[in-house]
């Protein structure tokens, strides 16, 4: 473990410098755009993503250029689903990553605004001339981060939790909207981290989209367990909002215990998916128990 913890921590730092030179500088104009971009993505945040693509693109052998790119690209697009996310037409939270969120430390268009360039950042990053050897891999790419941030990704899932609140829903549904809103971008990113690499067969890749889409549901799972159960100075975010907000999630359709069981499932699930390979896939192994047991 303390070995993963030294890789993780690396990888953050790593990832930390990468985002922050793509960042524009805010002494140049529109600078007090620029400023709350920065402060949307620098200073916080597990880096979740970024990990999973490092690890994924480990496996593969890729270019670590390559999967820096990736890495700030899911990055780039989770931290502006989290501003919007968090504004008063969304979950009207006013803290985010233990700082107040960019809405209330700046103003509402400027909340939008971030979310609408950090988009556009994302896209900007992995379509970086030259970043894979095949230009119809980029293009793969380019498409697979669309549709997971899109109406059939994340916005999509967003969408149905908005227009589930207070409403009874059905636990294929409650399933459906969470393998969307924060499932779809999770999965992504593993694939993603993989493509930097060399070709490998399409067996290796559907085992390996096995693993990530059991740990993007196990991940959202967790956070309605953690928004339950832990508080808010070790979650950085409001305890207690989805049930405040009245949100469909799993702790309020299968309870706690029910909850944890099926995250431990899920980790299960995805570390058989992970059977057929061996050391390389290691990472990905401890991922794993990262995203299921991890306290915040
Ligand atoms: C929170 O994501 C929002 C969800 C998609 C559940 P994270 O728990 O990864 O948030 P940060 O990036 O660490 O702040
Ligand atoms: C948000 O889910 C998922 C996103 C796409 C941002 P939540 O609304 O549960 O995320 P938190 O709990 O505010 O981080
Ligand atoms: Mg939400
Ligand atoms: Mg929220
Ligand atoms: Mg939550």
């Amino acid at each position: 473990m303390s070995d993963f913890l030294t890789w993780a921590s690396n990888r953050q730092s790593r990832i930390e410098g990468v985002l922050a030179t793509l960042l524009p500088d805010p002494s140049h104009a529109p600078g007090r755009l620029y400023q709350a971009m920065r402060y949307a993505v620098l200073d916080g945040g597990k880096r979740v993503r970024p990990l999973l693509a490092y690890a994924a693109g480990e496996l593969t052998r890729a270019e670590p250029a390559c999967v820096d790119a990736v890495a700030a690209a899911v990055e780039f697009i989770h931290a502006y689903s989290l501003v919007h996310d968090d504004m008063p037409a969304m979950d009207n939270d006013v803290i985010r990553r233990g700082k107040p969120t960019v809405h209330v430390e700046f103003d509402e268009a400027t909340a939008l605004l971030v979310g609408d360039a950090l988009q556009s950042l994302a896209f900007k990053t992995l379509s970086q001339p030259d970043l894979v050897k095949l230009p119809a891999m980029q293009v793969s790419m380019l498409n697979m981060l669309a549709k997971a941030s899109g109406s059939a990704g994340m916005a999509g899932g967003q969408a149905i939790d908005l227009a589930s609140v207070g409403k009874p829903i059905e636990l294929t549904e409650l399933e459906f909207m969470h393998i969307l809103k924060t499932g779809a971008l999770i999965r992504a990113s593993v694939n993603l981290g993989a493509m930097c690499g060399e070709a490998h067969d399409p067996n290796t890749m559907k085992h390996l989209d096995h693993y990530a889409k059991c740990i993007g549901l196990a991940f959202q799972v967790v956070d309605d367990v953690l928004d339950a159960e832990a508080p808010t100075a070790m979650l950085g975010k409001t305890a207690g909002k989805d049930a405040a907000n009245n949100k469909p999630t799993y702790v309020s359709l299968l309870g706690l215990a029910r909850s944890r069981e099926l995250a431990e499932e899920l980790r299960a699930d995805a570390l058989s998916a992970l059977s057929g390979f061996g050391p390389e896939a290691e990472r990905l192994r401890q991922l794993a128990d990262y995203v299921i047991l991890r306290k915040h």
